[in-house]
């Protein structure tokens, strides 16, 4: 059994989750914002970058066979889903990933789609290269969200290049169902669309609900969709800064890679390479443990704010990250949480659709959250 619940000190280690921002000159303020987590890598992850260390040399490092056979066999085995060794190219995140894409497959001026309330960085990328957001908002009902399919048709002009998916969604912890995603196809594919699908959250998904690896969707897909992933999240170990593109069709592989290759990116982070590899090979049963622990604290969470307050939430079906509706209340709530201190995300950083929430980090020991739980109490009673 792996013990979730030892809390150790990240204070004082250049941690963007613990000591930058509003943590400066406040040791009391609780962050549980940043989406990383606040557990240890898996041992084999550990053992793995302390042998690679031990060498001593730490020279311009290319990522070897044994590097895509992980990744194959990890979709093979959790997705169910065959890669080809020619469809993985090396990228160094997620995020420049997209950038990637957008450089590959548009022009300044051309319009993207996405789907807020959505991780911010979309925007952010979209914007810093000259091209234009095509906003197709999530339907909210009850708390659940769904893709609103018939505005997604009528906002589709001749200047619509391509959409960004993120799958499972960050921030509303969605993992889209196999229907949903044939529909996104079919309409993306009618309009010539590429789709660039996110699916760094992919590994944290709670059963019943089953990720689907976009291109397992439909043969077709195979022709206009790039997946990004990346053992981030799922392991810990986002600071390594590697990730994968994974792109089945040679043109867009082509032109992908050219963009890549236009700036000089070719060699890896070495622990990244060994970080992955061994998460992939030895994980899953880590990753198992983990996806229970988290998912305790996703009920937890849910019972408390039930119980003690009027904040609403939904347990995701995916990623580590809760969305805690508090539109009941008034005034600035961000604002008071702070003050009482807790740091969450503010909804309004996801788009103006999520004004009113916030987004809470569960990756954490329940004793820590158990405290931010009684400071969001604390906050909606005053
Ligand atoms: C949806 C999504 N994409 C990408 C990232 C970051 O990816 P990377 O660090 O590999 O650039 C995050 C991190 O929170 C995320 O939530």
């Amino acid at each position: 059994m792996i013990d979730f619940n030892k809390i150790i000190q990240r204070r004082g280690t250049n941690s963007y989750k613990w000591d930058y921002g509003f943590n400066k000159n406040n040791e009391n303020l609780l962050p549980l914002w940043v989406a990383d987590m606040d557990f240890e890598a898996p041992q084999e992850v550990i053992e793995a970058i302390l042998a690679r260390a031990k060498l001593g040399i730490y020279g311009y490092t290319f990522r070897p066979n044994s590097y895509y056979q992980s990744i194959i066999s990890w979709f093979k085995d959790v997705h169910d889903i065959e890669l080809k060794r020619e469809w993985i190219i090396p990228i160094p995140g997620v995020v420049p990933g997209i950038s990637f894409a957008i450089q590959a497959f548009t022009n300044p001026g051309d319009k993207i789609i996405i789907q807020p309330p959505v991780y911010r960085p979309f925007y952010e990328v979209i914007s810093e290269l000259g091209r234009r957001i095509n906003s197709n908002p999530l339907i909210e009902e009850n708390g659940y969200y769904k893709m609103d399919f018939e505005n997604l048709e009528k906002i589709i002009d001749n200047r619509t290049r391509m959409l960004i998916l993120c799958s499972p969604h960050n921030p509303v912890g969605r993992v889209w169902k196999k229907e949903e995603l044939e529909r996104l196809a079919e309409i993306c594919l009618k309009k010539n669309i590429i789709i660039v699908s996110d699916e760094i959250h992919a590994d944290i998904v709670y059963k019943p609900n089953k990720h689907n690896v976009l291109i397992s969707i439909s043969e077709k897909l195979l022709d206009n969709t790039i997946v990004l992933t990346a053992p981030n999240k799922t392991f810990n170990i986002a600071g390594l800064q590697i990730g994968n593109a994974i792109i089945p069709n040679k043109k867009l592989k082509d032109q992908f890679s050219a963009v890549v290759n236009s700036q000089h990116l070719n060699s890896s982070n070495i622990f990244g390479i060994v970080a992955t590899e061994a998460a992939y090979n030895y994980g899953k049963n880590w990753l198992n443990e983990l996806l229970g622990y988290l998912h305790e604290n996703a009920k937890y969470v849910k019972r408390f704010l039930e119980n003690k307050t009027n904040v609403r939430t939904q347990i995701p079906e995916g990623t580590f990250l809760m969305w805690l509706d508090f539109r009941k209340y008034k005034g600035d709530i961000h604002k008071k949480l702070l003050k009482n201190g807790l740091w969450l995300n503010e909804g309004k950083e996801f788009g103006n659709e999520g004004i009113g929430f916030e987004r809470m980090n569960i990756a954490t020991s329940r004793k820590i959250i158990e405290k931010a739980l009684k400071i969001i109490e604390k906050t909606v009673e005053n």
